[in-house]
């Protein structure tokens, strides 16, 4: 190794994120950081990936590991494909998921609720059927399964070949038996279907903004963003419609981003409770079977 040449996965993580910095690299897909996600792709390449980086920054990586790092990393500037499409994993809610372009990567909001078991407001002794309404990877409907082990759980999507990576991370995680995959233009094939529980993370990136997005999003499919002029296509047809797919003390948990605060404007006398997850953002809404039906001319579509 000639002098200078990063050695141990801590220079090897300081030339990454040096690199991505200097070649203007957007930093998303479940990276909070460039530094964040230097991290991520040095232990990726070491095999450490389940080690805290604290306990590993002083090891010395081998040359074989220390030139795919430097193949990854230039992979990274010259496609700008998130780094999560480039190795074919993502972590959600503590779990590492298959993903690959057929599917948006996993980094809802959702994950940080599963992970803290939505808190006081849902009682896990009450959840028996479970509906991931665009399920995208299957990442919520997993991670569902896993955190609530007797439920039931169905996981639906329009796209066929998300559905694809969803079956994918199902049979990873061997939840065969409990989460049934449904191709779905929302609820049209789920006509009979009750929940107590249905979560969504639907498209909700109002039209004008797509095309100003950084290029690593230009990578994912469209159809998983795009939700009209005012972002809110998908989210007034799950308000409108999930009332009858809910049993009676069932509840929707619906992520809407940086649309929430248009669904606000738009019905200013529902009383939305947001729940924030732990990068305290408060995007992900929780309504009752009882208030979907209380509101329920608000939300009829014209
Ligand atoms: C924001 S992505 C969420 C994916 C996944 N749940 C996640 O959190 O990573 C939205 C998903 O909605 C799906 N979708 C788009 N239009 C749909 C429709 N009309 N009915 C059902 N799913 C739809 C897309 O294919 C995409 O997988």
């Amino acid at each position: 190794m000639r002098a200078n040449q990063p050695v141990t996965v801590a220079d090897h993580v300081d030339w990454a994120e040096q690199r991505l910095t200097q070649s203007k690299v957007h930093s998303s897909h479940g990276c909070t950081s460039l530094r964040d996600e230097s991290i991520w792709a040095t232990l990726h390449v070491a095999n450490l990936i389940d080690q805290e980086y604290e306990d590993v920054h002083d090891q010395n990586l081998s040359e074989i590991e220390s030139s795919a790092l430097r193949e990854l990393v230039e992979r990274r500037i010259e496609t700008r494909k998130p780094l999560a499409y480039l190795i074919r994993e993502s972590w959600f809610a503590g779990y590492a998921f298959y993903i690959d372009e057929r599917a948006i990567v996993p980094r809802s909001h959702i994950g940080d609720l599963i992970q803290d078991g939505f808190g006081p407001w849902v009682n896990p002794a009450q959840i028996h059927r479970i509906l991931d309404l665009c399920t995208g990877s299957g990442c919520i409907a997993v991670s569902l399964a896993l955190c609530f082990p007797k439920a039931s759980i169905d996981a639906s999507d329009i796209d066929a070949d998300a559905l694809e990576v969803a079956r994918i991370n199902i049979e990873r995680f061997q939840c065969n038996e409990q989460v049934r995959v449904v191709q779905s233009d929302l609820y049209d094939n789920l006509a009979t279907q009750q929940y107590d529980l249905i979560v969504s993370n639907p498209p909700y990136i109002d039209s004008s903004w797509i095309d100003s997005l950084p290029k690593e999003y230009q990578h994912e499919p469209r159809h998983a963003f795009e939700a009209g002029e005012d972002g809110l296509d998908f989210a007034q047809r799950i308000l409108s419609q999930s009332r009858n797919h809910l049993t009676d003390h069932g509840f929707l948990l619906m992520e809407l981003g940086n649309s929430a605060d248009e669904l606000e404007a738009q019905f200013p006398n529902v009383p939305f409770l947001w729940l924030t997850s732990r990068s305290g953002e408060s995007v992900v809404l929780l309504i009752s079977a009882e208030e979907l039906k209380m509101y329920e001319s608000e939300f009829a579509l014209p």
